[in-house]
């Protein structure tokens, strides 16, 4: 794993494999970012070197110059941070996503240092190199994959002066976290299943400041979690349900994370073609984000109580599985008929948020990879933010866009809940198609409780259909594969409540 340390020493005289500054999108080409402390041959080398190859400064663009006179590194590289004005108007994230970028183009290599931004910059530089410097190789043979380089060994991050926040730390941490996620994610579905998936979550517990209680079948039937369990109950290894808990003293607030832990979802006796089920080993995205979040909360030693609930099934389709026509009982004794079993996450997601609520806590956030009908509305980069309190939703978006997590509020209209009307059980789980990623978390919205004062609990849900998994090339410190969407936004939300 790469390690990570802050050096303000002189860039053009480090001693290492790589130097990796900056440029910008200029209207002739890629310009050296202002600031760049290299002496003036060498800057005028690579002004000259970058006009000469085209470079554009465009973000993702990485230009590799070797023996750059005055400068000991052997290379040079120079990462596009694209223009000021463009759609990432945060200058962090621009320089967060360089850094993954840079560091991407380094797997393989020993040393680098990172000299991009100020120190203001320096904390999104840090988490951009530990983020792109991601690698799941557990499942290569030793040696037989010759195009999986190692990730680059040893970061250094250039900061100027003296600086009071640990930045080193709390990047770590933060990355770490976000690799947790992505790694769980990544763990192949006959790998990670519920048992396996408690049983990691378990072990990266030990030590900490976080508690943990896991429900089997039995209890789950003990306890009325009729959701959870009829979403498990077609796979031959059974769910579970897993609650965090992380309790500081003195705790500013107490909030709740409810997370989607689908380890795989073949749609059920409802099944998915063949295309749509390759990518359903990420369906767990939602539970690997809270418990990476509650975990780093907990290390972070951030004053905020905080909850995980990790809802954990498969979706198969044993001789047991849940048909259409099924009516199950709820956490907290209601009724739901069953239309369509692929509609799955929904219902262990409604046992977590019924449970969640019994606590009463002053917010519940929910996080799940719900609905293709998210991917559709918003692509595959931005999430999907809902809430039956607005200030509590423009507070998640708000949080997940400070962290360079794209987020988008959406509507939850009245006019939603009738189709989910049934004529034999209390509602059912599906309803209109249109509107799909709202009729979701509407249904949702019908298990949040009360507080003692009888109002109803704040919730806000998140879909991370489209951002939990990148089916397509790694960008900035996004990889290909499970991408740890939604943890640091996590983390952010609860931190603003400390
Ligand atoms: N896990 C899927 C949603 C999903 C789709 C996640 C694509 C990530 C990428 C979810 O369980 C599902 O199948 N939802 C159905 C609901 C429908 C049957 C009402 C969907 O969106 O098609
Ligand atoms: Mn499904
Ligand atoms: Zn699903």
């Amino acid at each position: 794993m790469t390690t990570l340390t802050l050096t303000d020493g002189k860039i053009a005289s480090a001693k290492v494999d790589a130097l990796v500054v900056a440029s910008t999108a200029g209207t002739d080409g890629a310009v050296l970012a202002e600031g760049t402390d290299l002496p003036k041959n060498a800057r005028t080398h690579l002004t000259s070197n970058l006009t000469a190859t085209g470079a554009t400064g465009k973000a993702d663009e990485v230009a590799t110059f070797a023996g750059v006179p005055g400068v000991s590194a052997g290379l040079v590289l120079v990462v596009g941070t694209g223009k000021a004005d463009a759609a990432v108007p945060d200058a962090a994230e621009r320089y967060r996503r360089a850094a993954g970028a840079g560091a991407r183009a380094l797997a393989g290599k020993k040393s680098a240092l990172f000299a991009l931004g100020g120190a203001e910059h320096a904390r999104a530089v840090a988490e951009g190199v530990l983020l792109g410097a991601y690698a799941f190789q557990t499942f290569l043979g030793e040696g037989k994959s010759s195009s999986a380089k190692a990730p680059l060994e040893a970061a250094q991050v250039h900061v100027k002066g003296r600086h009071k926040e640990d930045v080193a730390g709390q990047a770590s941490v933060v990355a770490d976290a976000v690799r947790y996620a992505r790694d769980l994610v990544n763990t192949p579905p006959n790998v990670l299943f519920p048992e396996s998936f408690a049983t990691s979550v378990s072990k990266r517990a030990a030590g900490s400041k976080v508690k943990l209680e896991v429900w089997d079948a039995d209890k789950l039937q003990a306890e009325g979690c009729g959701g959870i369990l009829g979403v498990g109950q077609g796979s031959g290894r059974p769910p579970r349900l897993v609650t965090m808990t992380y309790k500081p003293r003195g705790a500013k607030a107490h909030l709740a994370f409810v997370g989607k832990g689908i380890t795989f979802d073949s749609g059920g006796l409802c099944i998915k073609p063949g295309t749509g089920m390759v990518t359903m080993k990420c369906d767990m995205a939602g539970a690997a984000a809270v418990a990476a979040a509650v975990l780093a909360l907990a290390e972070l030693k951030v004053p905020v109580a905080v909850t995980g609930y990790l809802c954990l099934a498969e979706n198969m389709t044993g001789d047991l599985a849940q048909r259409p026509g099924d009516i199950v009982t709820m956490r907290g004794g209601r009724t739901v008929e069953i239309i369509n079993t692929d509609a799955e996450g929904r219902l262990v997601m409604a046992d977590g948020i019924a449970l969640a609520s019994e606590h009463k806590p002053d917010a519940i956030v929910d996080i799940a990879t719900l609905t293709g009908a998210c991917v559709i509305a918003l692509g595959n980069r931005t999430m999907g933010v809902m809430a039956n309190d607005d200030e509590l939703r423009e507070r998640v978006t708000g949080a997940a866009s400070l962290v360079g997590e794209a987020a988008w509020g959406m509507p939850l209209p009245e006019e939603i809940r009738g189709s989910m009307d049934s004529p034999v059980a209390d509602l059912k789980h599906t309803g209109d198609r249109a509107g799909g990623m709202m009729v979701a978390a509407k249904f949702l919205e019908e298990f949040v409780g009360k507080n003692d004062a009888g109002e109803t609990i704040k919730w806000s849900h998140i879909d991370i259909a489209g951002p939990a998994f990148n089916e397509k090339s790694a960008w900035g410190y996004t990889p290909t594969g499970g991408t740890g969407s939604g943890v640091r936004a996590l983390i952010e939300l609860a931190q603003s409540y400390a």
